[in-house]
C-alpha cells in the first residue's frame, strides 16, 4: 500500500458533440476561461502526487503532445521581449509532470483505453482521470480516492449520486456502506435502465486501480454500446480484490457537452472577480439583471 506516482488520461475520443469547432482540434483543448479543459486534470493529478502523465490518444490530438512539450521558439520571443511571467508560465506547463503517449489506434471503448497503457502502468496502482469531468475541490478529488487507498487498501472509484433520469449514462455501483461516504463495491452495472440500476450512484471520471486491472482487461468481452467497457473490467476484478467507492468532496464540471461546458466556464468565470463582473454587467445591460 502507498501513494501513486502515474495517471492515465484517455483521451482519444472524436469530440463530435463539439463540431465543427473539434474538427482540426481534440476536445480536451477547448479552453475552460484561459486554459485548455485537460489542464486542469493534469494540475489534479499533480496534485495528488503523480509524477507521471500518460495520455493515451488518437488521431488528430497532437496539440495535446505539443501544449505539454517545451515551446522553444515562443519562450525565446518572450524572453527577448521581457515578458518574464508568461515565459515563466508557458515553461511551468511543460514542467508539471513527465508526459509520456500512446495511441489507442481503433474506438474500442473506455476499457480498451486504458488497457493501451499497460507497458507504463502495469506496476503498481495507478490513477485515471477522464479529462471531460473537471472537478472543483479543496482537496483534489484523485487525492482523495489516493487518502482512501492509502488507509484501507485496494482499488477506489468516485462516486456521486444522481438523478434518476440521469442513471442511464453511468456505470451504477450496487454498494454495502463501510463508513461516512465509504463503500464497498459489490456490483458495477454500466449505463443500465432505470429498472435495472441497483442504486443512484454512478461512478464518474475518477478512478484509483489495481494493476491486476489489467489482466481483466485482457479477458474483457464486448459489452454496453458494443465496446470494451472498463466498468466491466472492475467488476470481473472484484471477484479477487476489493473496491471502494467513494463520494468525494466537490463540484464536478462535466464538460463533455456544448451545455456542460458552457455551465463549467460561466461557473469558473463567477469564482473570477474580473470576469464575475463582467458577467454581471453584462447581464445588467441586458436587463436580465437587477442589482
Ligand atoms: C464512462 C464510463 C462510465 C462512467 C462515465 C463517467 O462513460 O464508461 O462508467 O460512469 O464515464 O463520466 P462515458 O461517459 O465515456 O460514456
Amino acid at each position: 500500500m502507498g501513494s501513486i506516482t502515474k495517471c492515465l488520461f484517455p483521451a482519444a475520443g472524436l469530440g463530435t458533440r463539439f463540431l465543427p469547432a473539434t474538427k482540426e482540434i481534440p476536445k480536451e483543448m477547448l479552453p475552460l476561461i484561459d486554459r485548455p479543459i485537460i489542464h486542469y486534470g493534469v494540475e489534479e493529478a499533480v496534485n495528488s502526487g503523480c509524477s507521471d502523465v500518460v495520455f493515451v490518444t488518437g488521431r488528430g490530438k497532437r496539440a495535446i503532445e505539443d501544449y505539454f512539450d517545451r515551446s522553444i521558439e515562443l519562450e525565446n520571443i518572450l524572453l527577448e521581449r521581457g515578458q518574464k511571467e508568461l515565459y515563466d508560465m508557458v515553461v511551468a506547463v511543460s514542467e508539471m509532470a513527465r508526459f509520456a503517449y500512446v495511441r489507442q489506434s481503433e474506438p474500442l471503448g473506455l476499457g480498451h483505453a486504458v488497457l493501451c497503457g499497460e507497458q507504463f502502468c502495469e506496476s503498481g496502482f495507478f490513477g485515471v482521470i477522464l479529462p471531460d469531468d473537471v472537478m472543483i475541490a479543496d482537496t483534489p478529488v484523485l487525492r482523495q480516492l489516493v487518502e482512501l487507498h492509502e488507509r484501507l487498501g485496494g482499488s477506489v472509484v468516485a462516486l456521486e449520486e444522481v438523478s434518476p433520469g440521469e442513471v442511464s449514462r453511468y456505470g451504477i455501483a450496487r454498494v454495502e456502506p463501510q463508513e461516512d461516504g465509504v463503500y464497498r463495491i459489490l456490483d458495477l452495472i454500466e449505463k443500465p435502465s432505470l429498472n435495472e440500476a441497483p442504486s443512484r450512484l454512478a461512478v464518474v471520471g475518477r478512478y484509483l486501480l489495481s494493476p491486476r486491472i489489467f489482466h481483466h482487461l485482457h479477458n474483457l468481452r464486448p459489452g454496453s454500446g458494443g465496446e470494451l467497457q472498463l466498468t466491466d473490467a472492475i467488476k470481473s476484478l472484484l471477484g479477487e480484490e476489493v473496491v471502494w467507492g467513494l463520494r468525494y468532496n466537490g463540484l464536478r464540471l462535466d464538460c463533455g457537452t456544448k451545455e456542460g461546458w458552457f455551465k463549467a466556464t460561466v461557473t469558473m468565470a463567477l469564482e473570477n472577480g474580473t470576469l464575475r463582473e463582467a458577467l454581471f454587467s453584462l447581464l445588467r445591460q441586458r436587463g436580465l439583471m437587477d442589482v
